[in-house]
């Protein structure tokens, strides 16, 4: 409310601003086309007190997938997702030039044309291809410098024709790799919680994938926004390519730690849905992503869920893990209905989206 106030006094209208941005379709790209050299108001973030620490002291586990010592190898497993909620995987059997193609695929479908891409914006969430810039726009308080597409490649994949032309051909076979290492990577974590190996796969865990293509433009004034808020992923699961700009960082023991571009790796972390499942077992980590001077910086973000889709199966605490010292902490809930709060809250809520289900 005291925003607000203020905003009236000093004649901002945060409404007409946001508006007006998402009017011009063509996203944070559009303003620094544009040439601005101050960002607008309506990217100021609160000032973060939260230290930083370097990687040195906490270092994110790179886990070989082609190790022969599988038992050590789940081990390592269970043990980051447990304590940091990520790791990176490298011989995850993705070829690095498809990892390097879809990058550029991403680039390519943000660097077209304006007028190309204005056809594709949306703030239509269900639609089969969204391109815009901050989903939660007008719920969130402090905008992104950030924009985006997604679709949805599994379990039913798009028409090819509703996909850009500029990126389809990769996009598809991205998202089969991924599907490929879904089944690897859910094996590995059912075996980590001690679980028959398909107990996941079994829940349909790595069924339907959602793929997000970010551009984080150069930003001007970097130390007066964010990337990416700090959120938790809301899903199973999540892959994510991030290419050599850096900036992604975790929150660990109350401090920030950064998530170094490794060549070659990809990023795994745990979602919401996973915890919840784990009972606590593992962590769904919280993370964001620092604006930067330098730009632009492009990842693609792969997320094991149905997100908005309908559904019906319900999810709880896995029965195997739980006992009577172990009592569930959690009410089951539909990846649907989690998914309505998440979005409702947008990314801004943070960490805290998985209270809704703690009992
Ligand atoms: C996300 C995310 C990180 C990145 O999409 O949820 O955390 O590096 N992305 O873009
Ligand atoms: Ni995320």
């Amino acid at each position: 409310m005291a925003a607000t106030v203020a905003s009236v006094v000093s004649g901002y209208d945060r409404q007409s601003e946001l508006k007006a941005f998402d009017q011009t379709k063509t996203g944070v790209k559009g303003l620094v086309d544009a040439g601005i050299r101050k960002i607008p108001p309506i990217f100021f973030h609160p000032r973060d007190t939260t230290p930083k620490i370097s990687t040195a002291a906490v270092e994110i586990p790179v886990i070989d997938l082609q190790s022969t010592h599988r038992a050590s190898m789940v081990e390592m497993i269970r043990e980051a997702s447990a304590n940091l909620g990520i790791f990176q995987v490298v011989n995850h059997g993705i070829p690095v030039s498809v990892m390097e193609e879809v990058v550029q695929g991403v680039r390519r479908f943000h660097e077209q044309t304006d007028e190309v891409k204005k056809g594709f914006y949306t703030r239509d969430l269900s639609s089969t291809f969204v391109y815009n810039s901050n989903y939660d726009l007008y719920s969130s308080p402090a905008l992104n410098w950030r924009d985006t597409f997604f679709s949805f490649m599994a379990p039913s994949p798009p028409p090819p024709d509703k996909l850009p032309e500029v990126c389809r051909d990769i996009q598809i076979e991205y998202s089969n790799q991924v599907m490929k290492l879904g089944g690897v990577l859910f094996r590995l974590f059912s075996e980590a919680l001690g679980l028959n190996a398909n107990h996941l796969g079994d829940l349909d865990c790595g069924k339907g994938l959602l793929f997000s293509g970010h551009y984080y433009p150069a930003c001007p004034q970097p130390e007066l926004t964010m990337g990416t808020s700090n959120h938790t992923d809301d899903g199973f699961l999540a892959v994510l390519l991030q290419d050599q700009i850096g900036g992604l960082q975790i929150r660990h023991q109350n401090q920030w730690i950064d998530v170094p571009p490794t060549p070659g790796a990809l990023v795994i972390n745990t979602g919401d849905l996973l915890q919840m499942m784990s009972n606590d077992k593992l962590t769904s980590v919280e993370h964001r992503v620092l604006a930067n001077e330098k730009g632009p910086r492009v990842s693609v973000a792969c997320f094991f869920g149905t997100h908005l889709t309908p559904s019906e199966k319900v999810y709880g605490p896995i029965k195997e893990l739980l006992s009577d010292e172990n009592p569930a902490r959690y009410r089951e809930t539909t990846v649907h209905d989690y998914s309505r709060y998440t979005v409702s809250k947008g990314l801004a809520a943070g960490a805290t989206r998985l209270h809704h289900l703690k009992l």
